[in-house]
């Protein structure tokens, strides 16, 4: 372990994965070189699903055959989610399917990781009722899963780690499934306090990755043929602000539009408080980043933006999505939307619409809110009954189709460039996505997949567009 960051008291470690090669060499050997199966299934968001990619090579590392398949599995991890009441309610369902599939083979190892696990909650709900669990890790004890799979599996004892911590992890044996798109972690955590959000609760505080780290995957990534990135982070525009940089990102999205190999750049998210003049001129300026730009508004109300602590307004909102679209006219926006913030009001609705309709996004991810104890929001009144947050989401849905059609639309009979991505469910049509991220299905063969092809833009659909190859 090495302590690479010292700076205003703020201490982040950074351990390197290589420190538990004993230890998997250890578990590898316990596996006795018979063929064992492991499964990680994925709930939430990308940091998750790059989380799941690291579980996945840590454990074809230590000697396991990676599955889909619930039965043929010796191990199941269950990577999880808290961010709405759903995703949890999914995740406890699904452990609880598990238990008669342990019943039938004891050697089955059960675990859960990620967001949900975090919390002493789910810790003692687990304790209490589901006894087939083997193994509970929180967000920041992936270095710690070797030693907690070796002590399941020799002492065959339940193992529980939901430490806070302040590390970066390098190094992490990584199962990139091989296709021409990858996800790369810039930073873990959060800072913001949104008050209606549990992922500072259990995700801990801002930490980013060293930029030689990020340049040297990314780089690692398009040696191996992969054309398009995605940087992650809960809020990519304070990165670096951790180790005292200002314009971290901005400088991380200039390296990264260096690297030989590397067609497509994009990032998420972007927190509208912290995005920077430097960011937008250097997308606008760059090669390969897309003109495209994930912005969360989350609401069009100035009153709940305050109660959300988003620290922004309509205007400032407004004013960014005003300077970048004068440096990218192309620039396609999207956004997330929360329907039924517990103070919210008809009036205030309203003015979520009334963004929608004044900022003309592609798409939108829109959720209704979900109660998170422990959050500000959780102790406040509903202003609105459960029946009129459905409606109000519903039309929220509306007003969005008619404006996505209206953009897509627009797109007919323009010639766009596509990263063809695999054949489509229908026969021999391909699926690939545009600059916009949007989805563009046309007629070809399997031998453009990966590439990046030229395609007339023929028909628009309200989430698809259809083309055709250019001669
Ligand atoms: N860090 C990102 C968001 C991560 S969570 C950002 O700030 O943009 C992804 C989305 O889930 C959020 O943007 C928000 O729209 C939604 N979300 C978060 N907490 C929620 C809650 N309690 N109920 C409903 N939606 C929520
Ligand atoms: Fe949640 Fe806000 Fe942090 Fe995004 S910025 S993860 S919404 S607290
Ligand atoms: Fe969910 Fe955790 Fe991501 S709560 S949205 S998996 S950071």
């Amino acid at each position: 372990m090495s302590v690479v960051n010292v700076l205003f008291l703020v201490i982040c470690m950074t351990i390197d994965f290589k420190e538990q090669e004993i230890i998997m060499e250890r578990v590898k050997a316990l596996l006795k070189g018979e063929e064992r199966f492991a499964l990680v299934e994925t709930y939430g968001c990308q940091q998750n699903v790059n989380d799941s990619q690291k579980y996945e090579g840590i454990l074809q590392k230590m000697g396991y055959t990676l599955t889909d398949d619930r039965e043929k599995a010796d191990f199941i991890m269950f990577n999880t989610c808290a961010v709405r009441d759903r995703a949890e309610k999914k995740v406890l369902g699904n452990i609880g399917a598990l238990k008669h599939l342990k019943a039938k083979k004891p050697r089955m190892v059960i675990a859960i990781a990620g967001c949900m696990s975090q919390q002493e909650s789910v810790e003692k709900k687990i304790r209490a009722s589901y006894p087939h669990v083997d193994m509970i890790l929180g967000t920041r004890a992936m270095a710690d899963f070797p030693r907690a799979l070796e002590a399941v599996l020799v002492e065959k004892k339940r193992v529980i780690n939901r430490e806070e911590n302040d590390c970066v992890l390098e190094n992490v044996p990584t199962n990139y499934d091989g296709g021409c798109k990858a996800f790369v972690s810039i930073m873990y955590g959060c800072n913001n306090f949104c008050t209606y959000c549990i992922v500072p609760y259990v995700r801990g505080r801002e930490r980013s990755r060293s930029m030689e780290a990020v340049i040297e995957e990314c780089t690692l990534l398009a040696k191996r043929g992969v054309k398009e990135i995605t940087l992650l982070g809960q809020n990519v525009n304070s990165y670096g602000k951790d180790m005292g940089m200002t314009e971290g990102f901005a400088t991380l999205l200039g390296e990264v539009d260096k690297i030989d190999g590397i067609e497509r750049i994009r990032f998420m998210s972007s927190h509208p408080k912290d995005i920077s003049d430097e960011v937008l001129s250097v997308m606008a300026n760059s090669k390969h980043i897309c003109h495209q730009l994930h912005l969360p508004l989350q609401s069009g109300s100035d009153k709940l933006l305050k109660e959300m602590n988003r620290v922004y307004n309509r205007e400032k909102y407004l004013s960014i999505v005003d300077k970048a679209k004068k440096l990218m006219p192309d620039l396609a926006i999207t956004t997330d939307i929360i329907v039924g913030f517990p103070t919210e009001t008809e009036e205030d609705f309203e003015d979520t619409l009334d963004m929608l309709k004044t900022v003309k996004y592609d798409s939108i991810f829109s959720f209704i809110y979900s109660k998170r104890e422990g959050t500000p929001a959780a102790k406040m009144e509903f202003a609105a009954t459960e029946e009129e947050i459905r409606a109000r989401f519903d039309r929220l849905l509306s007003v969005q189709n008619d404006i996505s059609y209206e953009l897509n639309k627009k797109c007919e009979g323009e010639v766009q460039e596509v990263l063809v991505e695999g054949m489509s469910k229908e026969e021999g049509i391909l699926t690939s996505r545009n600059y916009a991220n949007k989805i563009v299905n046309f007629k070809g063969d399997e031998s453009l997949v990966g590439k990046i092809v030229k395609v007339k833009i023929t028909r628009a659909q309200t989430w698809i567009l259809i083309g055709e190859v250019c001669g």
